[in-house]
């Protein structure tokens, strides 16, 4: 039996080529978000030091806005009649987030997570290009979304500075 689907909009039967390249993209949202939040998990709970602990309590922060993102993009990926995959899909990508070799390099650290959010900026800045006029709502949420993404990046890019202005990195 085929899914009935809207007359309108995105979840019409017109728009169905379009809504599986959105799909696609926002699975490929899903898991980046995914693996951000084992990358800030290990990356909150790793560093040794001082000056370390700016940095865990962000990312610990961040680790909670990052699986709401996570969950987002899994409700919306429903919503456009998509399945979220399961786990044995997952390859991982974050090769600049792997602990460093001494625990108190914060600055590998640093400059792991700006990495990070270069790539989900990068990301939703082409989906919300993809769903300009065709899907607002997606649009819209991922919107919402590259705002935290352009903060955390602000924040940390301000944390290398600091390091930068020390002759540090
Ligand atoms: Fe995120
Ligand atoms: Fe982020």
């Amino acid at each position: 039996m085929a899914v009935r689907t809207s007359a309108q909009g995105i979840l019409s039967d017109e728009n169905a080529a379009k809504r599986e390249e959105i799909i696609q993209m926002m699975i490929k949202a899903y898991w980046m978000e995914l693996e951000t939040v084992m990358s800030y998990i290990a990356n909150s709970v790793n560093p040794d030091g001082v000056r370390a602990q700016e940095i865990i309590e962000s990312l610990r922060t961040d680790v909670q806005e990052e699986l709401g993102h996570a969950q987002q993009f899994a409700e919306r990926i429903k919503e456009l009649y998509g399945v979220v995959p399961g786990s044995m899909d997952f390859k991982p990508e974050q090769s600049y987030l792997q602990p460093p070799s001494r625990q108190t390099d914060i600055v590998h650290v640093i400059r792991g997570v700006i990495a990070a959010e270069d790539g989900a900026i990068d990301h939703y800045n082409a989906i919300i290009e993809a769903t300009e006029g065709v899907d607002p709502v997606t649009n819209d949420m991922v919107i919402a979304i590259l705002r935290d993404e352009e903060g955390h990046r602000r924040l940390f890019e301000g944390f290398l500075r600091e390091y930068e202005a020390e002759g540090l990195a």
